[in-house]
Formats: structure tokens, sequence, C-alpha cells
């Protein structure tokens, strides 16, 4: 049986985790936030002491990570666990995300990462919310959603995000960690992220993420997905 799979890709803070997460659970499918999976290989580097170019190391951990996921309702985005221990939190630090990014350069890690993407395509369905996952991972998927919004909107959410958690940054320092990690991730050689050729581009930075998920789920009627 073919699963039905919606892909969707684009920049940090663009909106993908919690849209993905709301789609997931109003469709009843699977979710895989990929981009969790680049953070936990992080955070396990800077824990055993693996420099982020150590590739041959990195392969190795990427295909023996002992990680595990739970999505609660009503908890934005999803529980992550490394090695037995709750790093939901760890993971979403800006020192982790940088490290993430690095380690997404390297194309050895990024293969070992590959198998353990694809095992989440199980039925009913599955949302998939990453850079690659309409041009690299999911290359047949139904249906392809390029997310982006501005980097300014992108910053304000980031900052209102932290802000929830206790946390702070000012806005200027989280404009520029976001068009580093834009830079980064856009010019890399393997990977990079941009749109797939057949992806749907929608630019959220003037949409609540009430529209934004309604018009992915009319279009995935539209093409008989549902
Ligand atoms: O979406 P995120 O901020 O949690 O992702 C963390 C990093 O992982 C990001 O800099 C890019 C990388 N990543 C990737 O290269 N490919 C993916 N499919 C998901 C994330």
């Amino acid at each position: 049986m073919l699963i039905p799979i919606i892909t969707v890709d684009g920049p940090g803070g663009a909106g993908k985790g919690t849209i993905c997460k709301r789609l997931a659970e109003r469709l009843n499918w699977h979710l895989l936030d990929s981009g969790m999976l680049y953070r936990l290989l992080a955070l396990s580097a800077m824990n055993h002491h693996v420099a982020v170019d150590n590739e041959a190391a990195l392969k190795v951990m990427a295909s023996a990570l002992d990680i595990k996921f739970q999505s609660i309702a009503g908890q934005e985005g999803i529980c992550a666990w490394l090695e037995g221990e709750d790093v939901t939190d760890a993971i979403r630090s800006e020192d982790v995300g940088m490290a993430a990014s690095k380690i997404a350069l390297q194309p050895a890690a990024r293969s070992a990462l590959l198998a353990r993407q694809r095992a989440f395509a199980e039925a009913p369905g599955l949302v998939a919310d990453g850079r690659d996952m309409g041009t690299v991972v999911f290359v047949e998927a139904p249906l392809k959603i390029y997310l982006t919004a501005s980097v300014e909107e992108r910053a304000k959410r980031r900052h209102k995000q932290l802000l929830d958690k206790g946390q702070s940054d000012t806005l200027p320092r989280l404009v520029e960690a976001i068009k580093a990690r834009d830079d980064s991730d856009m010019n890399r050689a393997v990977a990079p992220l941009k749109p797939a050729p057949d992806a749907l581009t929608i630019d959220s930075t003037l949409m609540s993420i009430d529209e934004v998920c309604q018009q992915i789920l009319d279009e995935a009627a539209k093409r008989g997905i549902l």
C-alpha cells in the first residue's frame, strides 16, 4: 500500500513544527520532525565530545542513536528522549541548533539518518517536517509544501516562544542567528534548503496557523490524498 505523505519544508521559524503537529493530529497521521533528529545527533555529539565535523564518528553515532519521541496533545512540538533522558528543552537551545546546522553539512551523517526518517512512513499516513523532505527523503510524496515567512516575522515568533519558556534573547540577535542558519541551510552542498520543483509555496508571514493548515488540507483534499 502506498502511504500518503505530506512534506513540509522551509526555513527555521516559519511555523512548520506547529503546523505539522496540527495537521498530524487532524488527520490522525504519524509525524516526523526531522530537525529533531539533527538536533538529537548534535546534542549527543556535544555530550560525547565529538566534533561537529568528525564525519566518521557522526556516521556511527547517527546509526546508533538511542532516541524516543512522543507527541503530547496540547503541548507544542514533540517530546524527545536521548539515552533515556528527557531532552525536549535542551535540544531547542540556539547552541544545539547551530551545532545541528553544522552537522547537517556532513553527507555521511545525512545519509545515516535517511533510513531512520523513511521508517516514519507508516499507515495511515505521514506528515514530514524538515528541510529536504520533498527534495530528498520523500521525493514521491503526493503533496509537498514549502512554508516560508519573512526573517523579521520568524525572529518575532522565536522571541515569543523563548519568552513563553521563561528564556529571552534580543530581537536583533535572533534576526542575526536566523539569517546565519538560513545561509548555512540554503547554501550547503548537500540537500540545500530549497522548494521541490513540484512544491506549493505558502508564505505564512501574514497568515494564522489555522489558515495555513486549512490551505494545506484543502490542497490535499483537492489532490485526492485524504
Ligand atoms: O528545523 P530545526 O531548526 O529543528 O533544524 C535543525 C537543523 O537541522 C537545521 O539547521 C537544519 C538541519 N536540518 C536538515 O538539514 N534537514 C532536515 N530535514 C531537518 C533539519
